[in-house]
């Protein structure tokens, strides 16, 4: 694993992308700031130094089998890491974040790149996480879902640590042919038996989430009772 730093970047996923060819499997990008750091569903990360941002490049075919997994062990590696920083309550937010009580601590973006002939030429790992508060604290519009690890900026090695402590576990886990990440990641579902919002094609629907079943599929139940397994997708989910 080779770890490249860079003070500010536009986004690591985005760098990764459009240099993919010159690095080998399981280089890391991490910054310290980004300019443009982007989120699911064409949302931007705010990404200023109190955090920590990197990408994980994936162009082992073997592990791009795993694909559809890459964000699930992901978020089951930052929330196994993170958890013995804080005494606060971590949990995982179906699909891609994981929450410090009741606020977002981090988020995770997985993209990939198939060719013509539907190979997959790479998975690009995008994890970003709120260490402290900002400076000029968070932008209006987050600053009421945001949280952070720490209550105060911590020695500047621990970024460096959280980040290879992280991969090396991402990599742990995509070599592992056990599925115990998957109990890790039901068993700390932040939306089990929560009133949500569910924002599917521009629709909105208030529905009640159950539990995440053994494919990782979000159970949901609506008004009338009728139950629905959700796969990843366009959803957008409000508490
Ligand atoms: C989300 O919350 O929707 C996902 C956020 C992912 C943010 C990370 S930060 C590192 C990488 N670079 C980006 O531009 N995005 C990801």
């Amino acid at each position: 694993m080779k770890i490249i730093k860079f003070d500010e970047i536009d986004s690591t996923n985005n760098y990764l992308k459009e240099n993919f060819q010159q690095f080998d499997d399981f280089t890391v990008i991490a910054a310290d700031r980004q300019t443009r750091g982007r989120g699911r569903l064409g949302k931007s990360f705010f990404s200023p130094e109190s955090g920590i941002y990197f990408s994980l490049l994936i162009k082992d075919k073997e592990k791009l089998n795993y694909l559809d997994r890459f964000t699930i062990i992901s978020a089951v590696a930052v929330f196994s890491e993170l958890k013995a920083y804080t005494d606060k309550k971590l949990s995982i937010k179906w699909v891609n974040d994981i929450y410090i009580e009741n606020k977002k601590l981090c988020g995770i973006l997985t993209e990939s790149r198939i060719q013509k002939d539907n190979e997959i030429s790479y998975g690009i790992i995008g994890i970003g996480i709120n260490l402290y508060n900002p400076e000029d604290g968070f932008p209006e519009d987050i600053k009421d879902k945001a949280g952070c690890l720490f209550d105060k900026k911590p020695d500047s090695f621990l970024k460096e640590k959280i980040v290879k402590a992280i991969c090396e576990r991402i990599y742990m886990l995509l070599f592992k042919y056990n599925e115990e990440y998957i109990d890790i990641y039901r068993e700390n579902s932040y939306l089990d038996n929560k009133n949500i919002k569910l924002i599917e094609n521009g629709n909105e629907q208030d529905v009640r989430a159950l539990y995440i079943d053994k494919d990782c599929r979000l159970i949901i139940e609506n008004e009338k009772g009728v139950k629905k397994a959700l796969y990843f997708g366009d959803i957008s989910i409000e508490i």
